[in-house]
């Protein structure tokens, strides 16, 4: 096993020469294709090897007038020197010993949501890319849309005030997954955008998490989340495999203003509303007036900002690049997956435990 820090090697060499980051993605199946797809047309790099258990996937994949090379030998793609980079779709289980592999083979590594199985494997995962210098992302897709960008763009300028919840619907007639549940599958989504929004100091302190498993999968179909927040915000998550209609809707009230991202509405994904409660306060108030507390509604304008639709997974591989060549943090850090991956720890606590509310050690 080789200790040497492989970043100053990896990243001399692509800074240098000017040369695109030689990029191999492992996982040919249903994820898989979409990073394909974009690495390809990314001038930042350039695939050398699509990489599957199943080699015949990865060569329907590629298609037959590729140069990319279907293989199924991960040893070799790791041992060649034109990869200084890897990109794991395989699921969540194999995370750890694939970037495990990369990493110590010096390859910077792009790892699908989750970022591991566990905690404590996520933990492996950036204590490693840490002490060899590399760079580890985790893909939290959606932080790399135009939609979220400007959800954290209105918490952070202070533009919907403080923040009083966010309310997120993610259901669909979905695959229902053998290895994880709808928690596990679907709620990485709505933690990572949580995660990636929340204005400077607010982040969730616990989780309980009520589930159901209907039709005797064996493990839940159907989950709410509740988080709470330090600030005294809160958060909810629905994730549902059964639904028979399709909803992504994300709303988040703040003191000033009130957003709706409606995901499934190309021409009005996200709507704010200049429409809330004020609470008088209590100077404010005579005494016969307190014992009833005044509440007045505001209903003003509604904007419809214009967005660019740009594919998230373009921008994201473009961080993908930046951080190696930077030695920046990507925005989706390994530490924003860590933080992910103790939540979804503690959400699956609070389902072993009769839904109790669980303290997140480590997302502040
Ligand atoms: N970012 C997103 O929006 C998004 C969407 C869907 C899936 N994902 C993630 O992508 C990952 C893959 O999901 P999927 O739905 O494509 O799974 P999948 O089961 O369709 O495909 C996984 C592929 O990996 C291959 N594989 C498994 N172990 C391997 C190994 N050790 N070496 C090489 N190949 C191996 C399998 O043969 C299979 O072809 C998961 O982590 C999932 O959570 C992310």
């Amino acid at each position: 096993m080789s200790t040497a820090p492989a970043r100053e090697i990896v990243r001399a060499r692509v800074a240098d020469d000017g040369a695109p980051i030689g990029i191999a993605v492992i996982g040919a199946g249903y994820w898989g294709p979409n990073l394909v797809r974009n690495f390809q047309n990314s001038a930042s790099f350039h695939l050398r090897f699509l990489c599957d258990l199943d080699v015949d996937r990865a060569r329907r994949v590629l298609g037959s007038y590729s140069t990319v090379e279907p293989t199924n030998d991960l040893a070799a793609v790791l041992a060649d020197p034109t990869v200084d980079a890897v990109a794991v779709a395989t699921p969540a289980g194999t995370h750890l010993d694939v970037a495990m592999a990369a990493l110590r083979a010096g390859k910077h590594v792009l790892v699908e949501k989750p970022l591991a199985a566990t905690y404590a494997d996520g933990l492996r995962l950036v204590t490693e890319a840490e002490q060899r210098g590399l760079t580890l992302m985790c893909d939290h897709t959606f932080c790399y849309t135009p939609v979220v960008v400007r959800i954290r763009e209105a918490l952070h300028s202070g533009e919907l005030g403080e923040l009083h919840y966010l309310d997120s619907v993610r259901i669909n007639l979905g695959l229902v997954q053998r290895d994880i549940d709808v928690i596990w599958d679907l709620a990485p989504h709505d933690l990572s955008i949580l995660d990636f929004v929340l204005p400077e100091g607010v982040h969730p302190v616990a989780v309980n998490a009520h589930g159901a498993d209907p039709i005797g999968a064996g493990h839940s179909c159907v989950a709410y989340l509740t988080l709470q927040l330090n600030s005294g915000a809160i958060a909810h998550i629905h994730v549902n495999w059964l639904s028979p209609i399709k909803v992504r809707t994300t709303i988040v009230g703040g003191s000033k203003r009130t957003l709706v991202w409606d995901d499934l509405n190309p021409t009005q994904r996200l709507s704010i509303f200049d429409r809330g409660v004020d609470v008088a306060g209590p100077e404010e108030l005579s005494e016969e007036q307190r014992r009833d507390v005044l509440v007045s509604y505001r209903t003003g304008d509604m904007v419809a900002p214009a967005l660019a639709e740009r594919e998230a997974l373009t921008n994201m591989i473009e961080e993908f690049a930046t951080g190696i060549w930077t030695g920046r943090p990507a925005l989706t850090d390994g530490q924003s997956g860590l933080r992910v991956l103790a939540a979804l720890e503690a959400a699956s606590r609070s389902l072993a435990n009769g839904s109790a509310m669980i303290p997140i050690g480590d997302w502040a």
